[in-house]
């Protein structure tokens, strides 16, 4: 008695039998990883139907060659970055509504605007990947992707932008970032994390293949500073894995990154770790905030190795009780770990690799609920001409529901 049907039932009741005895554990819900919004391919609002058709015309717009990344929440919209791996993409920050979205292929309008987002201008948004948004409402954007400047031809310096999404994504500051800190031609800003609980601090993973690091930037002082140091290259030892059948091999530095919460007790320690290697590391921000910890070597001794996760990991984020999530690529999946608890003790509470292939930016919204992007990165980023077929999956925002936590921004000061 082996019919299909019959394997399909047992597996069923299998399965039923599971969520039962998640649900006596009561982590069922980490199990319910909705999927919110879909897209095979990415379009946007454009001003008409005219310009539209121009842009496809003339290889303005190439629709499967637009990735999405890093989703960060708002006032009811979803801010989504479009690095430029690729040519023929035409805006590279943008957003939908929560609300009034479709589901699937849902519309991206550029942002701030679409002028803002001409490619033409070193002035304008060249290639964005990550962007945080602080307690006041502006959002701190890296226009850091500069491994392909071949693109638009332009050597425009990286640069850090801080819209005000208060007043429409007006522009409130800029620093463009010195060729000793981050690469004109070769330097990556990937990911960013926001400390502003006295002074204002952004620590920023630049996963340049030439001069990777961990850059400090103070608001107050207007000035950036560096740090480079072995644990934020590429592991060697980090094992190949296979993903949507192409073996993963690629060879990158310090990517993703996250900020403990605020504590009255000791400084927030900030974690790290390579796009290539399971090591996670953390090291305290009062080393980072303090530009002369750079003057001799002991800080590099003060670089805790946290720990070694089951895959390599691109996006992690922190909530307000310390959990850290981090993407598990290796098993399509998502870890999760307190950070006040051994790291032996983190677990992996999700895995899928049909729907999560690349987990890659994850964020938290004010009513705790958890964001996090899949995007088949590793075939955007790669130089093969590996095309999906039009109607494929490629983009998924996934949805947890209600993690206890919020942002590790804004916890209350007073819970430790
Ligand atoms: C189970 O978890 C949910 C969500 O965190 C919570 O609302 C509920 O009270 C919990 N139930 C029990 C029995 O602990
Ligand atoms: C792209 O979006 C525009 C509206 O901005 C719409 O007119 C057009 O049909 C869309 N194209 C596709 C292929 O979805
Ligand atoms: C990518 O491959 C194409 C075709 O083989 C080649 O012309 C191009 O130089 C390659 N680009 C990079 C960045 O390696």
């Amino acid at each position: 008695m082996h019919s299909p049907s019959l394997c399909a039932l047992i597996v069923t009741s299998l399965s039923v039998q599971l969520t039962e005895i998640f649900a006596i554990n009561n982590v069922s819900h980490y199990n319910v990883f909705e999927t919110a919004w879909s897209w095979s391919y990415v379009n946007y609002t454009w001003p008409s139907t005219e310009a539209y058709l121009t842009a496809l015309a003339t290889l303005r717009y190439v629709p499967e060659n637009v990735m999405l990344a890093g989703p960060r929440i708002h006032n009811g919209k979803v801010y989504v970055a479009m690095p430029k791996f690729r040519s023929g993409v035409p805006a590279t920050l943008g957003y939908f509504n929560i609300l009034s979205s479709e589901a699937v292929n849902t519309l991206i309008t550029p942002f701030p605007s679409w002028e803002k987002n001409t490619p033409e201008d070193c002035g304008s948004l060249q290639s964005v990947i990550g962007m945080e948004i602080d307690r006041y409402g502006i959002m701190w954007v890296l226009d850091g992707h500069r491994a392909s400047n071949a693109l638009s031809g332009l050597q425009c310096p990286p640069k850090l932008v801080l819209l005000d999404l208060n007043a429409g994504g007006a522009v409130r500051h800029v620093f463009s970032f010195p060729n000793e800190i981050c690469l004109t031609d070769g330097g990556f800003l990937n990911d960013i994390v926001i400390d502003d609980v006295v002074e204002i601090f952004a620590y920023i993973t630049d996963n340049s293949p030439i001069d990777p690091g961990l850059i400090v930037y103070s608001l107050g002082k207007n000035k950036a500073w560096k740090f480079r140091d072995a644990t934020m290259f590429p592991d060697l030892s980090a094992p190949n894995y296979l993903l949507d059948g192409s073996l993963v091999d690629v060879l990158a530095p310090i990517d993703g990154i996250a900020l403990s919460p605020f504590t009255r007790k000791s400084p927030r320690t900030l974690y790290y770790t390579s796009l290539t290697g399971h090591g996670l590391f953390s090291i305290s921000t009062a080393i980072l905030k303090n530009e002369n910890s750079l003057k001799d070597q002991k800080w590099r001794g003060l670089v805790k190795p946290v720990g070694q996760k089951l895959c390599s990991t691109d996006g992690m984020v922190m909530d307000s009780n310390g959990n850290l999530y981090y993407g598990l690529l290796c098993l399509s999946g998502v870890g999760k770990w307190n950070v006040f608890e051994p790291f032996e003790i983190s677990e992996v509470i999700y895995s899928n690799p049909s729907t999560m292939v690349w987990p890659d930016g994850f964020t938290i919204d004010f009513d705790g609920n958890l964001y996090l992007l899949s995007n088949y990165a590793f075939r955007f980023a790669g130089n093969e001409t590996l095309y999906f077929s039009p109607d494929v999956i490629k983009f998924r925002i996934h949805k947890l529901h209600d993690i206890g936590g919020v942002n590790y921004m804004y916890n209350t000061f007073e819970r430790y």
